[in-house]
């Protein structure tokens, strides 16, 4: 698709002037509009709701006519094809794939929610350079947004994993651009100026974390829950919708509850409850098990059935135990056995079949004969 269709002023009604005080406010391009909503742009440009209104329908109809989005109303067949084009990030891990269902996929939120040390930020610093694989490896080919609200990006931690998995440790760093968010107005703000930096370097991952750190810092006290709610659920809103209008993946991180004041009680519960918990499309819950050990658990997921399964954190960043891989040596050494076992039957009641299997096979084949 070419720049122009997502240029500012493709849109009637913009001209220089508007389109200066979109740019201003942050709104780049076409699907800066779409992202952001009428209401949200009446609240940054300050402008007119009807003309609010007017320019994200135009902008919205424009990129329904390219294809960039689906239109509002879609046939089952566009959405089939919409959804065709869903893109997954291996974990480098035959348990986690298994667990995923192949990986992290592009157009969900996928969140992962644990105690400290859980592995979370592993978890964020391994899915970094997976997905930087080409298609054919099990990654998008793409490259990443790090949004870093607590400063625990690591970069010599993403040359160790890129290593590992023998990539080339500078060409990955290179492909990860890092934001790191201040406070949570900040955190925000990133995320609605986005827009430009995904499409220029063709960002396919998304990663939050954590989520909800900074407005569980900020926000302190049972007066100020409803107004945390409302910007943390703002900021889930934006991650979903990019997630759809980009074609990325999210990968959100979130804390769970733990000391007894905490406004959800339970600790094995993530924080902000609800307001991520129905955006995300796949919850996994990580907890510690011995030493390195850790086990992940899926949670209301769509079409994965509840199942748990251990990994470890090491030199790959998240890897699969060797338990695991002494299991699956052992169920595919048990398969090998298995097939040469029938193979041997069959070959030991060969001569009885062998003139049948013949006449079949040239009966069969079509091109053969008249
Ligand atoms: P919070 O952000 O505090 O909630 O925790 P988290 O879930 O993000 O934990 P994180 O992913 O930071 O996991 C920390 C654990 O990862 C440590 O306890 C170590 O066991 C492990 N770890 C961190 N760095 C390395 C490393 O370089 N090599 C290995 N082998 N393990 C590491
Ligand atoms: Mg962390």
């Amino acid at each position: 698709m070419s720049a122009e269709t997502f240029d500012l002023s493709d849109l009637e009604g913009v001209g220089p002037v508007t389109k200066k005080r979109l740019q201003d406010s942050g709104v780049h391009n076409l699907m800066d509009l779409v992202v952001r909503g009428p209401v949200e742009l009446g609240d940054i440009t300050s402008m007119a709701d009807d003309t609010c209104e007017k320019i994200v329908t135009l902008a919205r109809r424009r990129l329904a006519e390219t294809g960039a989005i689906t239109k509002d109303f879609a046939s089952g067949t566009e959405i089939y094809e919409r959804r065709k084009r869903i893109g997954k990030i291996t974990t480098g891990t035959e348990s986690l794939d298994g667990l995923l269902g192949g990986g992290v996929e592009t157009q969900a939120i996928t969140e992962v929610y644990g105690e400290f040390g859980s592995g979370k930020t592993q978890f964020c610093h391994t899915l970094c350079v997976m997905a930087q694989r080409p298609k054919e490896e099990g990654g998008l080919g793409a490259g990443v947004l790090y949004i870093d609200t607590e400063g625990t990006f690591r970069p010599e931690r993403i040359v160790t994993i890129a290593k590992a998995h023998r990539m080339d440790p500078a060409a990955v760093l290179d492909g990860i651009i890092v934001a790191r968010a201040y406070n949570s107005s900040h955190q925000v703000l990133i995320l609605e100026e986005a827009g430009k930096t995904i499409k220029e370097e063709n960002v396919g991952l998304i990663i939050s974390d954590s989520t909800t750190g900074l407005f569980r810092a900020e926000y302190l006290g049972r007066g100020t829950l409803a107004s945390r709610q409302q910007k943390l659920g703002r900021y889930i809103r934006l991650l979903s919708r990019i997630a759809e209008t980009y074609n990325c993946a999210v990968l959100a991180t979130n804390q769970v509850s733990s000391s007894p004041d905490s406004f959800f009680g339970d600790p094995t519960r993530p924080v902000g409850g609800n307001v991520i918990g129905h955006a995300s499309t796949y919850r996994i819950y990580f907890r510690k098990g011995s030493k390195s050990k850790r086990i992940a658990k899926i949670i209301d997921s769509p079409h994965h059935p509840n199942s748990e399964q251990v990994f470890e954190l090491g030199e790959r960043g998240v890897q699969d135990s060797e338990e695991y891989l002494k299991q699956l040596e052992k169920e595919s050494r048990k398969k090998a056995k298995a097939k040469e076992q029938a193979e041997d039957a069959a070959s030991a009641a060969g001569p009885e079949d062998g003139g049948d299997a013949a006449t079949v096979e040239d009966g069969g084949n079509p091109q053969g004969g008249e």
